[in-house]
């Protein structure tokens, strides 16, 4: 059995959460690979809405199990609070959710951490979520980490050894805080992540396949968000693309079956860093509000724009993508005239390739499509689609090399087209 991967592939925010509820049916098991609480997965479904921040998207759904990968970084606090909140609200998950012993912990300092490197930046700072990813990576990489499996054993020294010398570059950056409350949360947390099942994920993944277990992949961020692919250095830490699944969850590359790109029909971006196709007038402002363009969880608002679609052939390219899933195509049901971008110019020159660095003085060249006008919000099969939309997924297609198989028309699970359902 093979491991599809579902990954963003923008700045994040493309609907993931809702398309991993979505496909669960039609697997055994979810796993988060990568990043941590910087995320935030939006799920509505039968009139509630919940938002996911560690949590793997498949949790609402039976008897799935649902894995934390060692590629994860996870705060205990924040995790305590979103798995209470989840129990209260009548989903039981400590039987569901396993956990990583080999994920790394983020610490109360980390946060801290994040915050000073953050303000150290001063006008070329990251716009990071502060919830501490960079530093906790930063520990992994050099070898300074403490792990969830940590907490069984020798804890405490481990504990203070990170936090003595977390203490000690926040002095020399001269930054100021309590961290009492901060740190009684978090060791609450830690009392809480010991009722579930730490568990050695990259045997209990490979067991699974072995046994003709189906598995689905969530990735958080997106592709242009990596830490070596994206736009670097306003990215995140962790590897979003897809050889992120392989490393984060202990599978190998050839264990690698379909890779589900999603993308919005149109460009967001939230924190700092070069976003080509950004629009700062009335229809960027149309967008953000037609497509309730807030963060999931800061409320922080988002940047909007143009679908871009020379980065987007970029992360089709690095995932590896076999299948498009297009989201908040009702967003722009209200326009006359849609634009895409297909080259840029630098230096005078027109590129159709995503360049080393976007940062300087990148124009996109757009073409322009006739808007569907129409209301798909409703809209239950693709024989419904209006013909300017149908075209507008046919040049999507034919720019990208890749079919696209879902059209999502609002945030319900419901509303869900699969679309080359005779195949
Ligand atoms: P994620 O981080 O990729 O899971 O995406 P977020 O949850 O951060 O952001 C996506 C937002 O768009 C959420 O508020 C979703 O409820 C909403 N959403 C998802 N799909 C659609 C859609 O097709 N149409 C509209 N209007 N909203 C959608
Ligand atoms: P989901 O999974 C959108 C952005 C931050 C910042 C940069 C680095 O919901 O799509 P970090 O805290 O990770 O060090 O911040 O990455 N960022 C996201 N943007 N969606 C996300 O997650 C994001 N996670 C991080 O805004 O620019
Ligand atoms: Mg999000």
């Amino acid at each position: 059995m093979k491991i599809d991967v579902l990954l963003g592939l923008q700045w994040g925010d493309e609907g993931k959460g809702k398309v991993v509820d979505v496909l669960t049916p039609h697997y055994d098991v979810v796993a988060r690979f990568q990043g941590g609480p910087n995320a935030g997965h939006t799920l509505e479904f039968e009139g509630q809405k919940y938002v996911l921040r560690s949590i793997p998207s498949g949790i609402f759904q039976g008897d799935k199990v649902n894995i934390i990968g060692n590629g994860v970084v996870l705060d205990p606090a924040l995790f305590k609070a979103e798995a209470e909140a989840l129990e209260a609200s009548g989903h039981p998950l400590k039987e569901r959710l396993h956990i990583s012993k080999k994920a790394h912990l983020i610490l109360p300092t980390h946060r801290l951490l994040d915050a000073a490197y953050e303000a150290a930046k001063g006008d070329a700072k990251v716009g990071t979520t502060g919830k501490g990813i960079g530093p906790t990576y930063t520990d992994k990489i050099s070898r300074n980490g403490v792990r969830v499996g940590d907490i069984l054993f020798d804890f405490d020294k481990k504990y203070a050894q990170a936090k003595a010398r977390h203490e000690q570059i926040l002095k020399s950056l001269n930054f100021q805080y309590d961290l009492a409350e901060a740190e009684k949360a978090w060791f609450e947390g830690i009392e809480y992540l010991k009722q579930f099942h730490l568990v050695d994920s990259e045997h209990e993944v490979n067991r699974l396949l072995s046994e003709g277990k189906s598995i689905l992949c969530e990735g958080a961020q997106g592709t242009m968000l990596d830490i070596d692919f994206g736009s670097y250095p306003f990215v995140t830490s962790s590897n979003t693309v897809c050889a992120g699944a392989c490393t984060g969850l202990g599978v190998a590359p050839n264990k690698i079956g379909d890779v589900y790109g999603i993308f919005k029909a149109y460009c967001t971006r939230v924190g700092a860093g070069p976003f080509p196709t950004e629009l700062f007038d009335e229809t960027g402002k149309k967008i953000r509000d037609l497509g309730h363009e807030y963060g999931a969880v800061t409320g922080r608002e988002r940047r909007c724009g143009w679908i871009d679609l020379v980065a987007l052939k970029y992360a089709v390219m690095v995932d590896g993508v076999t299948q498009l899933i297009m989201m908040k195509s009702d967003v722009l049901d209200g326009f006359d005239t849609i634009k895409a971008c297909v080259a840029y110019r630098m230096n005078g020159e027109e590129i159709d390739y995503f360049p080393f660095d976007i940062a300087e003085g990148v124009e996109p060249i757009y073409v322009e499509l006739p808007g569907w006008k129409t209301d798909m919000t409703r809209m239950t099969s693709e024989d419904e689609f209006p013909e300017e939309f149908n075209a507008y997924l046919t040049f999507l297609e034919e720019q990208l090399g890749v079919p696209i198989k879902i059209v999502s028309v609002g945030p319900d699970r419901e509303q869900t087209i699969i679309r080359y359902t005779e195949e």
